[in-house]
């Protein structure tokens, strides 16, 4: 797996990948790691690691990484050789021109158990809701927001005197194991379709 990761904010996904990659437990090579924010930590993490770390200058106040900034990321993309994109973190919706260009090959990860608290700070809708499980998911990207077929879920309790931060960290440990687990999966050629479900196939074929 030559993997890209995309972020907007601290990394400890990307941490996770990198931990998982030095640990034998990913087979993967971390070929580089944009992000929108130019002071995101995600890029201080790739820098520590050696990895090219690229700040991607977006259009301010835009959700979307479309127009120029897109074209820029897909030639970022082939420049290091990456195949398989990972965001983690990434606040902007990823537009037709890189899902056309990576088919079934962009993934997210999302701290709910999708399809419920799509969106932004899922897991304070959760709690704000009053759901008893929440969690997080492994999706791949689709057009649409949080809504592409799930890779894999784990899920976390919710305590009764949990605070919208508590339960993000508990949360957010789930997430550290499911993203490393679930890319291996993909590195593995293990993933197959059956219409919108995603199933794990035995051995590759
Ligand atoms: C966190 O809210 C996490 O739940 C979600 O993206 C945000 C940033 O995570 N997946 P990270 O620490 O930048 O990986």
């Amino acid at each position: 797996l030559n993997l890209a990761v995309f972020g907007s904010g601290s990394g400890s996904n990307l941490q996770s990948i990198l931990d998982a990659i030095r640990a034998g437990r990913l087979d993967a090579r971390l070929r580089c790691v944009i992000s929108d924010v130019p002071d995101a930590y995600i890029l201080e993490r790739a820098r520590s690691a050696g990895i090219p770390a690229v700040h991607l200058d977006c259009a301010p106040f835009k959700t979307k990484l479309d127009g120029e900034a897109q074209q820029r990321a897909i030639e970022l993309l082939s420049e290091h050789g990456a195949d398989t994109i990972a965001l983690a973190g990434f606040m902007r919706i990823v537009k037709s021109g890189l899902l056309d260009a990576y088919p079934r090959r962009i993934v997210n990860i999302h701290p709910a158990l999708l399809p419920a608290f799509p969106g932004l700070e899922a897991w304070k809708q959760a709690l704000d809701y009053g759901a008893k499980v929440a969690g997080c998911t492994v999706h791949f990207v689709d057009a649409g927001m949080d809504t592409g077929p799930i890779i894999l879920q784990r899920a976390v309790e919710v305590h009764d005197d949990d605070t919208p931060e508590s339960l993000h960290a508990r949360i957010l440990e789930q997430e550290h194991a499911a993203y490393p687990e679930a890319l291996q999966r993909l590195a593995e050629n293990r993933l197959r379709m059956e219409g919108r479900r995603v199933v794990l196939s035995v051995n590759p074929e």
